[in-house]
């Protein structure tokens, strides 16, 4: 089966280990088992002692329960049932494409977005139609007429990315209120990769399409809200229980279980959740205001405001493409930026500020100030 190469994937592990600074990760700074005990309160013998004495075995099926109800607690109107533990973020994109989407199924996706949701059903032989989010003073603007129009009785899913990679941007809720309306009218699914939910700065977690829509599949990760990409879970939250049953069946073809200790230390993490929550979001809070005030500082760049996440999308002003800009600032500079191109736009790349130190992350951004400085338009 062919498949569309992941660009980010392929751009990062072309660079990522041979630059100084990594200014484009989508990550937070990622917390120790040690700092994790130490935000939680969580005693440290008694931790030791239960993951020394886990038996590896398969562990639940379905999920430990703990932590699927850690999860379910992300949500206003789910119960762990209603929760499917998976490998990732990317373990719950796949498994939930695989499940909704099959050969010839009309799919809407709006874009930019991570790759993921868009690349996946096309190899499995979606018909396809995009639409661009468009940048505005105010942020990312979706046109709804231009919706409406895309989305008939025969498209199986409308699929997106909130809070957004690469923009960093977030739906207003009247705005998602109005997708919910046209998805319902057409009784298509709304998927949402909410990666990032829970890092909204200035309410947290926003509001998600599993509670919003009976049909709305929302998937979510550790990796980022709670800054363990390490533990490598995610999971599907939905109210819809033929999805459930079918991405089941997938689910045992591809997974089994998604692992003992891993499952351990993230209900760890979402017992505790706001404590979690608040280390996280005062990093991303810290650094998206540096990060602001140097990108004011920067005549050569415009930028629509982000709100969430830990990504932003900068534009630049010069003939080079986004590719060549970014090539260059790997060979000149030794900073890693993800070319726009990746995501489908030119003369922009993507920033992730929230993964280095305050300190490592101000001598980066010197360095692309240099870069700039010297830059023809
Ligand atoms: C929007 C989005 N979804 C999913 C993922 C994958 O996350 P995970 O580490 O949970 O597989 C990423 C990783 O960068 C992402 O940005």
């Amino acid at each position: 089966m062919y498949i569309e190469p992941f660009g980010v994937e392929r751009w990062l592990s072309k660079y990522e280990t041979v630059v100084d600074y990594n200014l484009t990760s989508t990550s937070i700074m990622p917390l120790s088992i040690n700092e994790l005990l130490e935000i939680t309160g969580e005693d440290k013998d008694q931790v030791k002692e239960d993951i020394f004495s886990l038996k590896l075995s398969y562990g639940v099926i379905e999920g430990h329960s703990d932590y699927l109800t850690g999860v379910a607690s992300l949500y206003h109107s789910l119960q762990k049932e209603q929760i499917i533990s998976t490998n990732g973020g990317v373990g719950a994109s796949y498994l939930t494409m695989v499940t909704v989407i099959e050969p010839g199924d009309h799919v809407v996706a709006i874009l930019p977005a991570y790759q993921q949701i868009y690349s996946v059903p096309e190899s499995i032989g979606a018909k396809i139609d995009y639409l661009f989010l468009e940048k505005s003073p105010s942020g990312y603007v979706l046109d709804m007429n231009k919706l409406a129009a895309l989305v008939t009785p025969k498209t199986k899913a409308i699929v997106f990315n909130n809070p957004n990679n690469p923009t960093g941007d977030v739906i207003a809720d009247e705005y998602l209120e109005q997708m919910v309306e046209i998805a319902k009218e057409n009784n298509s699914y709304l998927i949402c990769d909410e990666a990032y939910r829970g890092l909204t700065h200035n309410i947290g977690f926003s509001t998600s399409v599993a509670d919003l829509y009976e049909k709305g599949i929302s998937l979510g990760s550790m990796s980022k809200a709670f800054a363990m990409a390490g533990v490598r879970l995610g999971w599907i939250a939905t109210r819809d229980e033929t999805f459930m049953q079918n991405a089941n069946i997938h689910r045992d073809y591809t997974m089994i279980t998604t692992g003992s200790i891993d499952e351990y230390i993230a209900a760890l993490a979402l017992k505790h959740k706001d404590e979690v929550q608040q280390r996280n979001i005062e990093i991303t809070q810290s650094r998206a205001t540096l990060f602001k005030q140097w990108l004011d500082s920067e005549p050569k760049l415009s930028y629509a405001p982000f709100k969430g996440g830990t990504v932003a999308l900068p534009y630049f002003d010069s003939t080079l493409s986004s590719e060549e800009f970014c090539a260059k600032v790997i060979e000149e500079k030794s900073v890693l930026l993800m070319p726009g191109f990746v995501f489908g736009l030119d003369k922009c790349f993507r920033m992730g500020y929230a993964r280095e130190s305050e300190e490592k992350t101000i001598a980066g951004l010197n360095r692309i100030s240099d870069f700039l400085a010297k830059l023809k338009q």
